[in-house]
C-alpha cells in the first residue's frame, strides 16, 4: 500500500455545505468556503451519454425539478437522461427560493472550481445501479484528466467495490477509500486489495477495535455524516483523520483535534 503522507485537512463538508445549500451543488461549494471549508465530499454519477455529473440520489425527484421540466413521474432515473437534459435542471429550488436556478453541476465545473482556489475534494463515486464499474472507470479517466499536474489529487471513494476496482484499473495512482455502512466480513482485507489510502465509515462503526485494526493495516480513517459535537469528540479521542459533516456552520474546519 502506499503510505504516503496524507494531503488532506480533517474537517470535509458534506455534499458541499451539508442542508445550508442544496446539496452538490456548486452553490453549495461557495456556501462551504465562505465558511472557511477547504475540502468537500460530493457524489458523482454518469448521465446517458457518460458525462459525469453531481447528484446523490438515483433518481431525479428528490433534488431536482425534473417532475416539471420534464415531465416525468417520481421515479425518473437521472441516468437515463443524456447531459443535454439533465444540465437544465433546476437543482436548487427544492431547498429554497434562495437557489432558485441552481444547475445540476457537471463534475467538470465543481472540479475547475477546486482546482481554482486550491480546494480538496472527496468524489464519492456513486454509480446508478448496473453502471458501478462504467461509473468507476469513467470518474477516475475524467478525474486524473483535470487534476493532471496539480499538487494534491483527489480522493476517489465509493461504497461499490466494483466501482473502486474499475478506478483502480483505470488509473492506479489516484487515492482510493473504501466507504462502509457496516463491517462486512472481509472489509479490512477488500481494502488491501483495492490498495485503498482510506476507509470511510458510518461514524457508529468506529471504535477502539476497528480503528486499531484499520490504522495498523496503514490506513487513514475517516467517518460520516458526523454532525453533533460529542460524536465528533468521541471520533477524535479516538485518533480520526477525517469528519465528513453537514454542520459547517458548527464545526470549524480549522479545529484541532
Ligand atoms: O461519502 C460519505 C457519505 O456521503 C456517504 O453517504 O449517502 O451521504 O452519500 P451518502
Ligand atoms: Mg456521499
Amino acid at each position: 500500500m502506499n503510505t504516503n503522507s496524507w494531503p488532506y485537512p480533517r474537517w470535509i463538508g458534506h455534499r458541499g455545505a451539508g442542508k445550508l445549500a442544496p446539496e452538490n451543488t456548486l452553490a453549495a461549494f461557495k456556501l462551504g468556503a465562505s465558511y472557511g471549508y477547504r475540502m468537500f465530499e460530493c457524489d458523482v454519477k454518469l448521465s446517458r451519454d457518460g458525462v459525469p455529473f453531481l447528484l446523490h440520489d438515483d433518481t431525479l425527484q428528490r433534488t431536482t425539478n425534473a417532475r416539471i421540466k420534464i415531465g416525468q413521474g417520481n421515479s425518473a432515473i437521472a441516468g437515463d437522461y443524456p447531459w443535454s437534459t439533465l444540465a437544465q435542471l433546476d437543482a436548487g429550488s427544492w431547498h429554497s427560493e434562495d437557489y432558485l436556478g441552481e444547475p445540476l453541476p457537471s463534475f467538470e465545473v465543481i472540479a475547475n472550481y477546486c482546482l481554482a482556489h486550491d480546494f480538496f475534494l472527496n468524489i464519492e463515486i456513486k454509480p446508478t445501479p448496473g453502471l458501478q464499474e462504467q461509473t468507476g472507470e469513467v470518474v477516475a479517466h475524467r478525474a486524473a484528466q483535470l487534476w493532471q499536474g496539480a499538487a494534491v489529487a483527489p480522493l476517489l471513494s465509493s461504497f461499490s467495490v466494483l466501482s473502486l476496482e474499475a478506478a483502480q484499473a483505470a488509473q492506479t495512482d489516484l487515492p482510493r477509500g473504501l466507504l462502509l455502512d457496516n463491517l462486512w466480513t472481509g472489509w479490512l482485507e477488500t481494502a488491501l486489495r483495492l490498495d485503498c489510502r482510506a476507509i470511510i465509515c458510518e461514524q457508529n462503526l468506529w471504535d477502539e477495535s476497528s480503528l486499531t485494526q484499520a490504522k495498523s493495516a496503514g490506513f487513514r480513517t475517516l467517518s460520516y455524516t458526523v454532525n453533533d459535537e460529542s460524536t465528533a469528540q468521541r471520533l477524535l479521542n479516538l485518533g480520526i483523520d477525517g469528519l465528513i459533516t453537514d454542520r459547517i456552520d458548527y464545526f470549524s474546519a480549522n479545529r484541532a483535534a
